[in-house]
């Protein structure tokens, strides 16, 4: 067995969101979303599950963080809810809105729990879907808006903001593959929503930092690297297409890079950008790449690809590992694509700082008749990304944190309620907590900073 200590002031974390977890989705003044509406839309997620009710936290929420106290949890990311403090995404406050996420600062504080916010996880206001939502610019200054209202009344108590969770998913999962809401299939909309998110972290980090001069700012892309089946020409050629859709196309404009040259010229071969970069206007991209005190990085799994594919068809031509195993979600277990990762964001693109912050597993181990739930196997999953990210640090790559995805089992999108990514599992009848064996390990992990292996 060895012992792999973590730096001294390493910090130990746990992530949500608010459309997952809170549920009063009509409660106190919180207007609808994009995902309500996408949800409440038949045939959208799976059996029609929505977060209506989720895990209730919006009414449990004292009782959660009394459970991450307990298991000595040093930090917790969550996210704030647009439409429950700008119900009509313009400058009307809803106060009752605001005042939930104070109290939870305040009750997260008292347990000595820092909070890391995210501004936007998802949820754009319905009026702000009905304007065209992310592809139209108008929609860069109401979220620039949205970080004044927050960082202005939580600033002087929070310290770590990130603006935005997975540009990728906003923009293309959202408006390319339809997966997510708003649900479209529309290769030039998708790309100018990703250059107004892009834009909106951009021009939101000056507003924070001015707002909360101790903060700490970033963002939250994620990250599924592409690796060639074999040597073989077409597949590298493959796994870079991969590359330029899903990390280089975010990753290079937050990093002063611009838009990559090779992703432009194909983008406008394949009348994805019918008339190129025509929505990028002067100073936008030096606004993109306005500098971050660290970046978060969300990591699952990785992309293997091989043979001629095409555009239409990157997102699913991912070949199956039939060595390795997989998660509920289908996703690979691989922890080198976090390690990887973390290598490349510090050595090629220069990160000042990293937090990793989702990193989790899906299985639906539930509990025996004596109420334990022995999920050995999101352990194994943590044990391997982990060691990886403490070879990382070895390496010299600044990471300062690592956050479990998720706290507690909730409702992962369009699969619904089949999906539990949680170290504490939710009977969703009772809301009812019970911590998993994984959430034992973690307080164990948490406790000593440090990972034994075998
Ligand atoms: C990420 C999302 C998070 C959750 C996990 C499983 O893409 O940020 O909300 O759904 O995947």
């Amino acid at each position: 067995m060895s012992i792999l200590k973590f730096p001294e002031n390493f910090i130990w974390g746990v992530a949500t969101s608010a459309y997952q977890i809170e549920g009063a989705w009509n409660e106190d003044g919180r207007s609808p979303s994009h995902w309500d509406t996408f949800a409440h839309t038949p045939g959208k997620t799976r059996n029609g599950e929505s977060g209506d009710v989720a895990c209730d936290h919006y009414h449990r929420w004292p009782e959660d963080i009394a459970l991450m106290a307990s298991l000595g949890i040093q930090a917790y990311r969550f996210s704030v809810s647009w439409p429950r403090i700008l119900p009509t995404g313009g400058s009307q406050v809803n106060q009752k809105g605001l005042d939930f996420y104070d109290k939870l600062v305040d009750g997260l504080l008292e347990k000595g729990i820092r909070p890391f916010i995210t501004l936007y996880h998802w949820e754009l206001p319905q009026t702000l879907q009905d304007l065209g939502g992310w592809p139209e610019r108008e929609v860069v200054d109401h979220f620039v808006a949205l970080a004044d209202v927050v960082s202005r009344r939580l600033g002087d108590r929070v310290k770590d903001w990130i603006t935005h969770n997975e540009p990728w998913c906003t923009s293309m999962l959202g408006h390319q593959i339809g997966q997510h809401a708003p649900g479209w299939q529309d290769w030039p909309a998708a790309l100018k929503a990703a250059h107004h998110v892009l834009l909106s972290h951009g021009l939101a980090v000056p507003v924070i930092r001015a707002n909360a001069p101790q903060a700490e700012v970033g963002i939250a892309p994620n990250y599924e690297p592409a690796y060639p089946l074999t040597r073989a020409p077409e597949d590298v050629e493959a796994a870079r297409l991969w590359d330029g859709y899903f990390i280089r196309w975010f990753n290079d404009p937050l990093f002063g890079l611009h838009y990559p040259a090779d992703m432009v010229a194909l983008y406008e071969t394949k009348k994805c950008l019918p008339h190129g970069l025509d929505f990028v206007q002067a100073g936008d991209m030096e606004a993109i790449a306005v500098p971050l005190d660290f970046i978060g990085v969300n990591n699952y799994t990785r992309q293997i690809m091989s043979g001629q594919i095409s555009l239409n068809h990157v997102q699913t031509a991912a070949s199956p590992n039939p060595n390795a195993s997989y998660t509920e979600m289908d996703w690979e277990v691989y922890p080198n694509s976090l390690y990887d990762t973390l290598n490349r964001l510090h050595f090629h693109y220069h990160a000042p700082k990293i937090y990793v912050t989702e990193n989790g597993c899906s299985y639906s181990d539930g509990p025996d008749g004596n109420g334990r739930i022995a999920d050995q196997r999101r352990v194994d999953y943590f044990q391997g990304y982990l060691a990886g990210v403490h070879q990382a640090i070895g390496n010299g790559v600044p990471v300062a944190g690592y956050f479990i995805w998720s706290f507690m089992d909730n409702f992962e999108w369009a699969r619904g309620y089949s999906q539990r990514f949680g170290i504490v599992y939710v009977d969703y009848q009772t809301q009812q907590r019970l911590p998993k064996d994984s959430a034992y390990w973690y307080k164990d992990v948490i406790k000593h900073n440090r990972l034994k292996t075998n």
